[in-house]
């Protein structure tokens, strides 16, 4: 017999936070204890490709990541499949007209990243995102950004944030049930067009510590984490939320690095210790540091996730001064490795 394969194609970046989330309040609806804000790469750059097809064909459900099979039947991928085909049974029942019973069919899911997997390059955030938008456009669903966010989050916390453009926060929420968990666009991409950010590539390894294991321990063991999910973050959002939209490199600049070390710091802190960062990792910095003194002021800003691997945000405007200067570095040193093995220096423009 012959059977429909109903198809949908979609792309989502990569996001980078310049506040960073660590921290879970509820494990299963991955509610942060901080609110957090990103910056999300353009399409173009460090991304997920996802196609999600269903037909009556297919035995079951199935995720295939870079040409391998993924297991798909981990709880966060399970929350995300059941509530988007709740939303699209609701859609059949309530249509007018009789729509095809795609929630009944089984899916098959195929994603390519153009980055290394699992290497704290934010290869979950824009995963889970292209997966819920896919679904969504396959399923026909009239569901917002926003309402995308809250089911992308529960796939993967920082999911939620690549799913709007540009300058995009994450509300912590207040609710148990997670409804009020969700991302918001703080500024669109064009509204700062000369933003830029280096992606320096020091190990495209799989990282040691995952980032839900990591965060679970620091929220047991660290002393220093309570004053940062109840002081030091709420403030800091404020402070880069006016950033973002007075355009306030220095600001920015300077919460960015802030932001890194604190959490890097709560990482050191935890018990046994988490080591995301390693001498390529501190090497990033110093540079950083010495061309924002030689400046006179902040001209660079880096972050770092939970991997070695360095962002550097700058303005067009200093392009040959920092993005010049790393490339001169790393002509010559060890470490940087990308892909293919070579001194990575990806330039990417947010749009
Ligand atoms: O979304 P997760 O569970 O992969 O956690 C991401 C955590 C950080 O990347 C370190 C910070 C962030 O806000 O993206």
């Amino acid at each position: 017999t012959e059977h429909n394969v109903y198809r949908s194609s979609t792309y989502a970046p990569v996001n980078i936070a310049v506040i960073k989330y660590w921290g879970k309040r509820d494990p299963t609806l991955n509610l942060p204890t901080n609110s957090s804000l990103s910056v999300t790469l353009s399409q173009s750059d460090l991304r997920t490709h996802t196609t999600a097809t269903c037909s009556a064909s297919y035995t079951s459900d199935s995720l295939l990541l870079n040409g391998k099979d993924q297991d798909i039947s981990t709880a966060r991928t399970q929350a995300c499949l059941r509530e988007l085909r709740t939303l699209r049974r609701k859609l059949e029942s309530e249509s007018s007209h009789p729509l095809p019973e795609l929630s009944s069919l089984p899916l098959k899911i195929v994603s390519e990243n153009n980055f290394p997997t699992a290497a704290g390059l934010a290869s979950s955030a824009a995963g889970f995102a292209a997966l819920v938008r896919a679904i969504a456009d396959l399923y026909e669903l009239p569901a917002s950004p926003t309402e995308l966010s809250r089911i992308a989050r529960q796939g993967s916390g920082s999911a939620c944030r690549s799913l709007f453009g540009g300058y995009v926060a994450w509300n912590k929420g207040e609710k148990d049930d997670g409804s009020d968990s969700v991302a918001y666009e703080v500024a669109p991409a064009s509204h700062w067009p000369d933003m830029r950010a280096l992606v320096l590539v020091a190990s495209a390894e799989k990282k040691d510590v995952s980032s839900t294991s990591g965060m679970q321990t620091t929220v047991k063991t660290s002393s220093l984490f309570p004053a940062r999910a109840e002081q030091v973050v709420p403030k800091r959002m404020k402070e880069m939320e006016k950033a973002i939209r007075e355009k306030d490199f220095e600001t920015f600049g300077r919460i960015t690095m802030a932001e890194s070390n604190s959490f890097h710091a709560t990482c050191l802190d935890t018990s046994p210790p988490i080591f995301y960062m390693n001498d390529t990792s501190r090497a990033a910095i110093r540079v950083v540091e010495s061309l924002n003194q030689a400046a006179g002021k902040v001209v660079a800003a880096y972050t770092f996730d939970a991997g070695p691997n360095a962002v550097i945000y700058y303005l067009a405007e200093n392009e040959a001064e920092v993005a010049g200067t790393f490339k001169c570095i790393l002509g010559k040193k060890e470490g940087w490795e990308g892909q293919k093995g070579k001194a990575v220096t990806a330039k990417k423009a947010l749009n």
